[in-house]
């Protein structure tokens, strides 16, 4: 029986399966503690001899049994830590990250070239009146040229700015001349959207007023921006235009060596000299809000553009609906640096 209970307590692989056998031998009703229990029924000389021998049984499967708890014990132990273990050079877990839409980063570069050439930039409302809109850009309002600019209106009277040139004029109230500025903001238009029309884009208008101020300028302004943007083999060549706020007007386009081999004068923008009519508005608002006139009779330019086109153009994204339906796999290529 000794042989067949080490056994048994040797092949137990965990503290239950001992504690099993540990009943079986020396629990309350074991088969070792029955033999103690049935010595009486010996005779008397039998009896000593054969409790010292069930006893030493005893002693040996209580010291196998403690020493096969500990074995087992520190094993369980052994596999807690185990499976505690922190591997520290194990890669970090990835976290899913963001990035900066590529409109926002286009906007972004534009915003460095300007300020690299002391321009401050500025923001502006999105819901604007029709009187800086239109009306103190040369658009009174039965100028044919408002169909150029498809408005919503708004319940109240006011409208969604359909360009960024409205800050021309509220900056110019706030402001005396010289001045530098660039505008980059969101604009809408109540248009049919397809690949070339969106009802809401963006818009970087530049606006430079001061004395002698002339057409080479804005020429040398739009060509530096054109290397910074696309490049030192950037060139730009000037179209004429007609915008109410501006005489002469002009569109603007560039060419540079494209990475996808196409090399044809891409139209960007428009621009132009500051209308004096547009310089009188603002003598006329400033003083009708108390301020000296100080506009008549300066110079200046303005342009406007839109990055989204300017993206496109970049990437050759062909479709600008494709900026904001939200589909990362559009958008997830343009997260990283931007060559
Ligand atoms: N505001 C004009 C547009 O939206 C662009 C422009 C700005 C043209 C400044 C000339 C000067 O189309």
């Amino acid at each position: 029986m000794q042989q067949e209970a080490l056994q048994e307590i040797h092949s137990a692989t965990t503290l239950d399966a001992l504690q099993t056998v540990k009943t079986k031998y020396v629990g309350k009703s074991g088969l070792i503690t029955k033999e103690l229990g049935s010595l009486g029924k010996l005779p008397p000389e039998e009896r000593r001899a054969r409790g010292a021998e069930i006893n030493a049984v005893r002693s040996a499967l209580d010291a196998a049994l403690k020493e096969r708890e500990d074995t087992l014990k520190r094993a369980a132990l052994d596999a807690r830590l185990a499976s505690e273990a922190i591997d520290v050079t194990l890669p970090g877990l990835q976290l899913p990250s963001g990035g900066l839409h590529l409109i926002s980063r286009i906007l972004n570069d534009l915003e460095g070239i300007y300020e690299r050439m002391g321009y401050t930039v500025i923001e502006g409302q999105e819901v604007e009146d029709d009187a800086y809109n239109f009306d103190a850009l040369n658009i009174p309002w039965y100028h044919p040229a408002r169909d150029l600019w498809d408005t919503f209106w708004l319940e109240d009277g006011r409208l969604l700015r359909t360009h960024t040139s409205p800050m021309q004029v509220r900056y110019m109230l706030e402001h005396s001349a010289p001045l530098k500025i660039v505008v980059p903001g969101k604009v809408y238009r109540y248009e049919a959207t397809d690949a070339t029309h969106e009802s809401m884009f963006h818009q970087l208008e530049g606006l430079v007023v001061g004395d002698n101020i002339s057409m080479a300028d804005l020429k040398g302004t739009i060509a530096e921006m054109a290397r910074g943007l696309f490049g030192a083999s950037a060139k730009v060549r000037f179209q004429p235009s007609y915008y109410p706020f501006t005489e002469p007007g002009a569109d603007f386009s560039v060419w540079w060596e494209n990475p996808r081999g196409e090399s044809k004068w891409l139209e960007l923008g428009g621009c132009g000299m500051v209308h004096q009519n547009v310089f009188k508005a603002v003598d006329d608002l400033r003083e009708a809000a108390g301020k000296e006139r100080i506009y008549e009779g300066k110079t200046g330019f303005a342009f406007g553009l839109g990055p989204e086109r300017i993206a496109m153009l970049k990437y050759g994204i062909p479709d600008i609906r494709y900026f904001y339906a939200n589909d990362l796999r559009v958008l997830e290529q343009f997260r990283g640096e931007l060559g």
